[in-house]
């Protein structure tokens, strides 16, 4: 369905009982909803689940007119509005975010922690870009801006996926979301990206149950930022590695990604 709010006409799938506990998914970079199709039938049952799509993908737009700048503060700013519209400034819910999503539920937690019950950290990392990431956006950017999306998707296909997905059903799923994205909007977020704050200090702020999601082939986000985290939370963070998986566990990994999620929640149920 479309919100409006504020600025925005948002697409956000919701489902699932509204007595239910809330579950937010917040996608990557450049996808939509749509990545988190098995996780919203699988947790649809038990939940009052969410995936909308954020600034700048999927089928939110900007009403008005286009911001010149996004952060990724602007994206948790846009999901706090979803939340105060759609639940109520006072709801808590459990909120989990694959990569650019993580970087937002980051930006989330620092902003709303007490309405935060439950974390899930998956195929992300607390680390800015290094110099030389900065420098490859800047190089995506200028390729896009000529050619279009279709530039840079093979190169992202073969980052993002194991081998064994790139040129199946979810590669082409994957190609589908990256090149129906809008090239101005595919340079905005790439600047949101390269932007972003350090969130390392964050994370011994956590105090939540957090669980860090991670594909065993994750090239972008290795296993290594996910150990990271887990140590740098402490004894409130569990660690799940999801087998024949790289970046996207959501999509290339469902069932497992899946049993993962639901273990972890099921240890906290109310
Ligand atoms: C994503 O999946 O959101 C992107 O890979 C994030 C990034 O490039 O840092």
């Amino acid at each position: 369905m479309l919100m409006r709010l504020n600025d925005l006409s948002m697409f956000v799938d919701e489902r699932g009982n509204s007595d239910a506990t809330p579950l937010l998914f917040i996608h990557g970079f450049p996808f939509d909803h749509s990545m988190w199709r098995h996780q919203m039938s699988h947790f649809s049952a038990g939940h009052h689940v969410f995936a909308p799509d954020l600034r700048g993908h999927g089928d939110t737009r900007e009403v008005e007119h286009r911001s010149a700048n996004v952060t990724v503060n602007t994206l948790a700013d846009d999901l706090i509005t979803l939340l105060d519209s759609a639940l109520g400034n006072q709801s808590r819910l459990t909120i989990c975010g694959l990569s650019l999503g993580g970087y937002t539920a980051f930006e989330l937690w620092r902003l709303i922690p007490n309405r935060i019950e439950r974390l899930i950290l998956a195929d992300t990392k607390a680390a800015p870009d290094t110099p030389e990431v900065r420098e490859r956006r800047k190089s995506q950017a200028e390729q896009v801006a000529i050619h279009g999306a279709r530039a840079i998707s093979d190169g992202m296909l073969d980052s993002l996926l194991a081998p064994v997905h790139r040129h199946g059903v979810v590669g082409m799923e994957v190609r589908r979301m990256i090149e129906s994205t809008d090239p101005q909007e595919i340079t905005r977020i790439l600047n949101a990206l390269a932007t972003r704050p350090d969130s390392t200090a964050t994370l011994p702020t956590i105090t939540v149950p957090t669980l860090v999601i991670v594909g065993e082939l994750d090239k972008i986000t290795p296993l290594s930022d996910s150990r990271y985290m887990v140590q740098a939370i402490g004894n409130t963070a569990r660690l799940a590695v999801i087998p024949e998986a790289g970046h996207l566990t959501a999509l290339e990994n469902p069932s497992a990604f899946n049993t993962a999620l639901s273990n972890f929640l099921a240890l906290y149920q109310h």
